[in-house]
């Protein structure tokens, strides 16, 4: 199968890191479809007119990531617009920053349904178009939080933790099956959610980064596309870190 009968589908697809891995897996030939949220129509359109204007070709889609329900919808319409999910890159995701004592149940519940139950959400509604046909990818944009914690942090660790748990069963299950899953971690990223940041605790979190410098979305675009594509057939279950050399294991 040619990467340009392939539908790519990018979970918060408009947002710092998903605009970058839409532009770059539209370019490697997939026909993408990049996701966002039911709240954010508008911005999707200027969106997705940004991307028209600029040469790409992207189509959009709402669906709330955190219900079953509605990700269950959002597959069956790409499938019957442009074809069955073959690759899906699960990069939807919010911060609720609070210190342990502040933090309130509902933004825990908010980060680990949104971050972490999505994962389950999107990829079960794709799963058996991959193991059909014997080939799939998936790839979970975690974080070096989930792998070393975060002062303030708590549930956005424990959801990106949790995400590499999913992806290592999920390796096992579709390892005979031609579908590859894996995580990508990134650290610091130039996105609108690391801006929002306060810029003290923003910039005293570069200053311990041994490149000194936040990540760029194209840096993680670029290793995306290569586990999309065919060319890995082998890197499966993997937690791969992309952050300047912030957290080394
Ligand atoms: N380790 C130890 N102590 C720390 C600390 C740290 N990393 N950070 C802060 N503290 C201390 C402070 O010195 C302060 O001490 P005192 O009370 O003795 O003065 C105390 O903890 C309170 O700190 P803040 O003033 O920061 O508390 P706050 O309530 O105003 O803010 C917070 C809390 C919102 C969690 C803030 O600390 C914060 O934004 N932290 C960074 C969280 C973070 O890294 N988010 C990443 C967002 S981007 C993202 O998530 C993408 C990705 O994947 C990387």
């Amino acid at each position: 199968m040619s990467t340009a009968t392939k539908v790519a589908l990018v979970t918060g697809g408009i947002g710092g890191i998903g605009t970058a891995i839409c532009r770059r897996l539209s370019q490697d030939g997939f026909r993408v479809v990049a996701n966002h949220h039911p709240t954010e129509n508008e911005a999707a359109l200027a969106w997705k007119n940004d991307q028209s204007a600029e040469g790409y070709d992207i189509d959009t889609i709402a669906a709330d990531v955190s219900s079953f329900e509605d990700c269950a919808r959002m597959a069956a319409e790409i499938k019957n617009s442009h074809g069955p999910v073959l690759v899906l890159v699960n990069c939807a995701g919010i911060t609720r920053d609070k210190t342990f004592k502040k933090m309130e149940a509902a933004h825990w519940r908010a980060v680990i349904e949104v971050n972490l139950s999505s994962v389950f959400n999107v990829t079960r509604n794709v799963w058996e178009d991959m193991l059909e046909a014997n080939f799939g990818r998936v790839i979970n944009i975690a974080s070096v939080n989930g792998q070393r914690g975060q002062f303030g942090q708590a549930n956005y660790a424990a959801a990106k933790a949790g995400m590499h748990g999913v992806t290592m069963t999920l390796a096992q299950e579709g390892a005979a099956k031609g579908i590859t899953v894996n995580t990508v971690s990134p650290g610091y990223v130039e996105t609108p959610m690391t801006l929002a940041m306060r810029d003290d605790v923003r910039e005293a979190i570069v200053a311990g980064v041994p490149m000194r410098r936040m990540g760029r979305p194209e840096e993680i675009a670029s290793i995306i596309a290569f586990l999309a594509s065919a060319d890995n057939g082998y890197i499966t279950g993997a937690n791969i870190p992309i952050n300047g050399g912030l957290f080394m294991h």
